[in-house]
């Protein structure tokens, strides 16, 4: 007889939502955590802590840019950045103790230490070996840095070091435009520090709608942020005083360099595998680091499953999850299911970004014939009222069916926005099942309304 019915192996996003509901599909299960809080990098040095610098230097963005606006005269406040870490971490704290207490109430046992897997059906943490009927990995990701540069978390960081700097750069280079690069990049531009991104490509946040990222490359240099687009870096090397990084410009291979106080390394994340034993144990894996599973999260491996960011698809905390419900769904004798065509991104910037479905570029690709319905937050009351009318949102539909096949959004609350087109979606709607939709007055959310009257007969306020 097994032990456990389940072991997960990792209590971030994907790992402990699968856990509950594993445990509340009335599985026995446990879940093992080596770090001393659960909730892993989402809850711990990620999503949730860089959301509490957002939000802290947020605040201090709109009181340099719109308080006199609105006639709140007076002293701006000073930065205590030992106070606004102590924050961050109590927000931490909050957040991963809560997922400790659901453990509690769903009974889900926590195996404390790190994991390998020495074969089918067991699990060793520490000197104790646990049976269960089924593994599922669930280990997540880690920064993946480039060759040519060394990590040292204090002058040269990754997204780990960049949320807990041990005082306020007065600059910083940003390498990598992608998500990371330009929350963290945003923080500390908001904080005083001259940031500059240095990218590879000839646009930021690849992959997003060209539209969007235009535009969004456009408010965030109206906000400081300095870009040098099309770079390839060669190095960083940290100093005696902060950094240097080198870099070649792609159109002509011309050198340069530019020096700060620190410099974050935001090129991507790797799958993070080490240690398990998948090698010995004879784990099929692909080229880029994942392990391959099947349509049911099923390795090669009988009773060995993995999710989440160790496996292939966009590297988010809500995919994630979502398949560890599905995950945990299957392993009751259920039908788990993730929609991978509506998984919503969002970048947490201000403006904020978001996105769900093809982007016009990806419908150009596949000869599908679209419409674009677009309206500008400048037509949006609300927005105007709060001065965050810079951006806008775009529903693409399908030209015939008028069925919605990706909306791409920027502005005010944009990342909460996404999720009425996500339920469109997952209904199957068409534009116009949105536009028929009455929308409370005077909210963002009329922009996405008037956006999906746009692929009609028209936007009201445009
Ligand atoms: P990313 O993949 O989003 O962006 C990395 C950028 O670095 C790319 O634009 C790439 O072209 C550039 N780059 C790579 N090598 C370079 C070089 N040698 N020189 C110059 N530029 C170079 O990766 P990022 O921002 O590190 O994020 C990692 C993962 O974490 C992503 O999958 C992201 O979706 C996820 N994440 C999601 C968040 C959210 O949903 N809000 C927040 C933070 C991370």
């Amino acid at each position: 007889m097994a032990e456990f019915d389940v072991i997960i192996i990792g209590g971030g996003p994907g790992g402990y939502v699968c856990a509950i509901r594993c445990a509340q599909l009335g599985l026995k299960v446990a879940c093992v955590e080596g770090r001393d809080t659960l909730g892993g990098t989402c809850l711990n040095i990620g999503c949730i802590p860089s959301k509490a610098l957002l939000n802290a230097t947020h605040h201090l963005h709109e009181v340099h840019e719109n308080f006199e606006k609105m006639g709140l005269m007076g002293a701006v406040p000073r930065v205590d950045w030992a106070k606004m870490q102590a924050y961050k971490d109590d927000v931490i704290a909050g957040n991963t103790k809560g997922i400790e207490f659901l453990f509690k109430k769903n009974k889900v046992t926590w195996l404390k230490g790190w994991a390998s897997i020495p074969a089918p059906g067991q699990v060793k943490v520490g000197d104790d070996t646990h049976s269960a009927k089924n593994i599922v990995i669930a280990t997540g990701s880690e920064p993946s840095t480039l060759p040519s540069v060394t990590v040292d978390e204090v002058t040269i960081v990754t997204s780990t070091g960049a949320l807990a700097l041990p005082k306020l750069p007065k600059s910083m280079v940003v390498i990598g435009a992608g998500v990371i690069g330009l929350e963290m990049g945003s923080v500390y531009a908001r904080l005083g520090a001259q940031v500059t991104v240095v990218e590879y490509l000839d646009t930021i946040t690849p992959g997003m709608d060209a539209e969007v990222a235009k535009t969004f490359q456009k408010i965030l240099a109206k906000q400081g942020l300095k870009f040098v687009l099309g770079a390839a870096v060669q190095g960083a090397e940290a100093g005696k005083k902060g950094a240097k990084v080198t870099y070649k410009l792609r159109k002509d291979d011309s050198a340069h360099e530019v020096e700060a106080d620190v410099v974050l390394v935001a090129t991507g994340r790797k799958p993070y595998t080490a240690g398990l034993g998948l090698d010995a144990l004879g784990v099929e894996m692909l080229p880029r680091g994942q392990i391959k599973t099947d349509g049911h999260f099923a390795t090669n491996i009988k009773g060995l499953y993995a999710i989440g960011d160790a496996i292939i698809g966009p590297m988010l905390a809500h995919k994630a999850e979502d398949e560890g419900m599905a995950m945990a769904e299957i392993l009751a004798g259920k039908h788990g299911h993730v929609n991978y065509g509506v998984i919503p991104g969002v970048v947490y910037t201000t403006p904020e970004v978001a996105s769900v479905g093809a982007t016009e570029e990806q419908l150009k690709d596949q000869g599908h014939a679209y419409k674009v319905g677009k309206f500008s937050f400048m037509g949006n009351g609300r927005a105007k009222a709060v001065f965050q009318a810079e951006g806008f949102v775009k529903i693409l539909a399908d030209k015939t069916t008028d069925r919605i096949l990706g909306a791409h959004i920027i502005g005010p609350m944009a990342g909460d926005l996404i999720h009425e087109v996500c339920v469109a979606m997952e209904f199957g709607a068409s534009a116009q099942d949105l536009a028929l939709t009455c929308h409370a007055h005077p909210t963002y959310s009329e922009a996405v309304r008037e956006a999906a009257l746009a692929c009609g007969d028209g936007a009201i306020h445009a």
